[in-house]
């Protein structure tokens, strides 16, 4: 399918490209995403980065099975963050560089890209979510989002060394209002 572009009170949500290689790279650098994001190659290299922007996010989007989003702040602005709907596994992953966080900025695109799926694809009722336990930040945003937490049990997402830590869940159904849910352990 051709990419969508998402548009939300202060950010723009595009297809990364491989403009945003470098800056990528820098941001993903950081250790925590290595622990928090189970198929990210680690460590993170350029080659990486150019390998994700220029062949797996376009072929993403070109058989609509990963669908991901580059987070800026305008059209020709660099690469804050990415989200991704992933259809083939029905859940969304993300991630926003340490210079942007604490704004409220994933909170907000994970809500756009969540009303933009239940409005587009018909047949989708519920929107998973995982993390791997204690990823608080993670967990906000998701109950920010209006997600149900489903309990503790390892990842569903194998991590790059086989392992499946143990993971908090969550769901967001399409019923919901998208007001945040009691019962997350945070
Ligand atoms: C998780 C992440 C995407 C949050 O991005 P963000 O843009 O800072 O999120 P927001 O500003 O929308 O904040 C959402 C909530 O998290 C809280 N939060 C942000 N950083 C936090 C931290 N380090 N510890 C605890 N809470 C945190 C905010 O206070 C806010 O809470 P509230 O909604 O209850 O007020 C970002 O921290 C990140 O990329 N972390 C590393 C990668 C990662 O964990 N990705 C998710 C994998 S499942």
């Amino acid at each position: 399918m051709e990419p969508v572009v998402i548009r939300t009170e202060r950010l723009v949500l595009t297809m990364p490209t491989l403009a945003d290689a470098e800056s990528s790279t820098r941001l993903l650098q950081e250790p925590v995403m290595g622990t928090m994001l189970a198929t990210l190659p680690w460590p993170y290299t350029l080659a990486d980065a150019q390998t994700y922007l220029g062949e797996v996010a376009p072929a993403g989007w070109e058989s609509g099975e990963g669908l991901s989003w580059a987070i800026r702040e305008r059209d020709d602005g660099p690469q804050l963050g990415n989200i991704a709907w992933r259809p083939s596994r029905g859940d969304v992953g993300f991630w926003m560089g340490a210079p942007s966080r604490g704004r409220g900025y994933m909170s907000e695109a994970l809500r756009a890209v969540v009303s933009w799926v239940f409005t587009t694809s018909p047949e989708v009722d519920r929107i998973g979510w995982e993390a791997v336990a204690g990823n608080v930040a993670s967990a906000r945003v998701a109950r920010a989002a209006g997600f149900r937490y489903t309990g503790v049990r390892p990842v569903e997402v194998e991590f790059r060394d086989g392992t499946r830590p143990m993971g908090w869940h969550g769901v967001r159904l399409r019923a919901d209002d998208g007001s945040p849910h009691p019962g997350w352990p945070l």
